[in-house]
């Protein structure tokens, strides 16, 4: 992106924030994040959302040098968040004459957030299938509702064939980070849009239909190639189904007996040709587990017993793949207990509440400390699992 131009008309404004502690006010990103924005020069020029609270600055600095003394005449509004909208009400008091593209949700919600002076007057309202003629340029209005919120939009640009996919195929990490686009793009997707699958898979039933060159998110890099690879993520992902073979082993232990069972089973699993994963819950990124529980086919709990049920970080986290609508998955159970050991129940409790979830009839009882029954036990697992 030579000069920040995504093409000759199309220049990126957005802004990298490292200063960050946690996006969204829960998630880790050691890499920081992007705020991407983008402005479209032509007969008309547009401004494709703002900017965060932290990175106003910086972002009004960039859209200046973009316009180059030019006015904006449109702002679209792909989503409302405040890591892409806080800047609005600025950009509005500096171009009074601006117009504001957005849909009916969008037009509900923006008053809740912003004072905007003769909004009625400024509003354009689009729906699904609007378009806006800017010069050469064509602005076609796709509704994407619950990619992340409900008035969320695409808007793709059917002249150069660019699509600016709101949050969809954002990844955390800023612009300068080096890493493959994969793993950050699932641990944003699966924890902030993996609730709405079925929403998602209908917005991409939506893109298929388009012929597109270019993928601009609202984080993360700018797509320019094999974008059939992006797309077929999310709809692996949407649709609940395993990326991979594997088993991720996931458990959470007070004194390290439980610890000690699923480093022995890991490590029996993995004898067998298996691709295992392990994560103490108590300790590792807990949205990095819930990414990983959807990346592959298997998913191993241990945990102890806890106030007669499970323990903390356990429920936490089968609470939270609840939440996100985890399905379609085989699932084996180790629990531990000194004298009345109910984690496992607790826990097939919850996996019950979940579609399409094969629990092994094996279920691996500890009673404190693993004995050479449970090793047993762990080997009938093993063999349940991966047969
Ligand atoms: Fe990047 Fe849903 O906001």
């Amino acid at each position: 992106m030579a000069n920040n131009k995504v093409t000759d008309s199309i220049i990126y404004v957005g802004v990298n924030d490292r200063k960050i502690d946690l996006f969204e006010g829960q998630y880790n990103v050691p890499n920081g994040i992007s705020y991407n924005s983008y402005l479209i020069k032509d007969e008309k020029t547009v401004v494709m959302d703002t900017v965060d609270k932290n990175a106003g600055g910086e972002w009004l600095k960039n859209l200046k040098e973009a316009l180059n003394g030019e006015k904006p005449d449109y702002l679209v509004v792909s989503h409302l968040e405040p890591d892409h909208s806080y800047n609005i009400e600025k950009l509005c008091e500096l171009f009074p004459e601006m117009k504001i593209v957005g849909n009916a949700k969008t037009f509900a919600f923006l008053p809740q957030f912003f004072n905007i002076e003769n909004l009625n007057e400024r509003q354009v309202l689009v729906k699904d299938g609007d378009s806006l003629n800017i010069g050469k340029h064509i602005l076609n209005f796709v509704m994407a509702p619950m990619v992340h919120w409900p008035e969320v939009m695409f808007t793709y640009e059917s002249t150069e064939k660019v699509l600016f996919s709101a949050d969809a195929f954002g990844k955390f990490g800023d612009l300068k980070t080096d890493e493959p686009w994969l793993e950050e793009a699932r641990r944003y997707y699966i924890n902030i849009v993996g609730k709405y699958g079925i929403q998602v898979q209908a917005v991409l039933k939506k893109a298929n239909t388009l012929d597109i060159k270019i993928i601009c998110p609202l984080h993360g890099p700018i797509l320019t190639e094999k974008l059939e690879y992006y797309l077929n993520k999310y709809d692996i992902w949407s649709s609940y189904k395993p990326e991979e073979k594997g088993t991720l082993i996931a458990y959470a232990s007070i004194y390290g007996n439980t610890e000690m069972v699923s480093k022995k089973l890991a490590s029996l699993l993995e004898q067998t040709g298996e691709k295992v994963v392990l994560k103490d819950l108590a300790r590792c990124d807990i949205h990095e587990a819930i990414s990983d529980a959807f990346k592959f086919d298997k998913l191993i709990l241990a945990s102890p017993t806890y106030n007669a049920g499970i323990f903390t970080p356990m429920e936490q986290f089968l609470n939270s793949l609840k939440e996100k609508n985890f399905q379609n998955r085989k699932v084996g159970i180790i629990e531990n207990g000194t004298w009345a050991p109910l984690s496992g129940k607790a826990m097939t409790q919850i996996l019950s509440q979940m579609k399409d979830i094969t629990i092994a009839d094996t279920q691996v009882t500890i009673k404190t400390r693993m004995n050479t029954e449970n090793e047993t036990q762990l080997e009938n697992l093993i063999n349940e699992m991966i047969k």
